[in-house]
């Protein structure tokens, strides 16, 4: 029997209606489009103004999405993993709620939080489950409402967030598409330098954490900038070089959109053609857990069956890494 691996078999996506343009920037913080746009690639991102509503409410949505596209019965679903650093609430699960919402009433559910590696992360959780040949339907999930932890009075985090979600299934494939290989990292020394400070066990909400502003994101901008470039690069071309992946033989290059400039960086050190380089951070800006997958839905036409993807993903923690998956499936053969 041929090895069973981890196809992703359908895509979904989904970005809230309000767009956040760099001019409309200009008129809250110190900013202009000018230095936005040379600096990051963005020009606008998306944010969720609907009351009430929050990272399960963008989740819900991308993962109907594919489930409306892929006409799947979502009893069949065996897992639900979302991937995001904005829960819904701290306990419980925004997953398991996720589910329910969306008819997966056989899944189990959970959260998986490794910053703007998540979903990256949760690729390598998936495959897993499919491998061991217990499971055969899994929803991975990546959203965040990253305007809710966003000081809109801080300039170097303001301009480069956005909400949205995606979502994609992986199946059993035994072809030998889907899933390759991983190389996923983490280096707890530079958790200072993308962090929430309050509200966690360390400091739990107080007054005063709300007056200091410690609810928010707060970033060392450069050295994460510095840290992204080198890392991210590091462990694509382990992955390239490991898996006889000359730059010829990438289809594409899917890495995470927290800037042009970083991404840029990763694939002239991958020698990867600028035309295979999936880019979509001028629309979304930084969407952490959801930038891998709303590539995916925005491209996906694109993609054919056997094309050979390298994804990479770098983000708070830090956590970064690279994975090598063959597309499974060409768009007009599906629906
Ligand atoms: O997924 C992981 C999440 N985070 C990231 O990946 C972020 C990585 N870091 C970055 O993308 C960049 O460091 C930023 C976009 C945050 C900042 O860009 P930079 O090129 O590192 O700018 P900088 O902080 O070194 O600032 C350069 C100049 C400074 O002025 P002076 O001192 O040279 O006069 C800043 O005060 O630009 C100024 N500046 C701004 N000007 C207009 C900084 N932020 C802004 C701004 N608008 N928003």
């Amino acid at each position: 029997m041929n090895k069973i691996t981890a196809a992703i078999t359908a895509v979904g996506a989904y970005v809230p209606d309000f767009v956040l343009t760099n001019k409309i920037l200009e008129t809250m913080v110190d900013t202009n489009d000018e230095w936005i746009t040379s600096r990051t690639g963005i020009k606008e991102r998306r944010l969720l103004k609907k009351e009430g509503a929050g990272t399960s409410y963008l989740a819900i949505k991308a993962a109907q999405d594919l489930i409306k596209k892929r006409n799947l019965d979502p009893k069949e679903i065996d897992a639900v993993i979302v991937a995001t650093i904005t829960p819904d609430v701290l306990v419980a699960a925004t997953a398991v709620y996720v589910a329910s919402e969306i008819g997966a009433e056989n899944a189990f559910a959970y959260d998986l939080n490794a910053a703007c590696s998540g979903f990256l992360y949760g690729m390598t959780t998936a495959t897993a489950l499919i491998e061991s040949g217990r499971f055969k339907k899994i929803l991975l999930i990546g959203a965040d409402k990253m305007s809710s932890i966003i000081d809109y009075e801080d300039r170097s985090t303001s301009i480069i967030f956005g909400d949205g979600a995606g979502a994609v299934l992986f199946e059993p494939n035994t072809e030998g598409l889907g899933f390759i290989d991983q190389y996923l990292r983490g280096d707890g020394a530079g958790r200072e330098a993308l962090q929430i400070k309050a509200g966690g066990s360390i400091l739990p909400p107080s007054v005063e954490t709300v007056k200091t502003k410690d609810h928010f994101v707060q970033q060392d901008g450069k050295m994460v900038f510095k840290n992204a470039v080198s890392r991210m690069a590091e462990v694509s071309e382990v992955i390239m070089q490991r898996n006889n992946l000359s730059h010829d033989d990438v289809n594409w290059l899917v890495a995470h959109q927290a800037n042009k400039r970083i991404i840029d960086a990763t694939s002239n050190r991958m020698g990867i053609a600028d035309e295979k380089v999936l880019m979509n951070i001028q629309r979304y800006g930084n969407t952490t857990s959801a930038t891998l997958p709303l590539l995916l839905s925005d491209f996906e036409s694109k993609l054919k069956k056997g094309d050979n993807i390298v994804f990479a993903a770098f983000g708070g923690g830090f956590t970064w890494g690279s994975i090598y998956l063959k597309w499974a499936y060409n768009t007009e053969h599906k629906n």
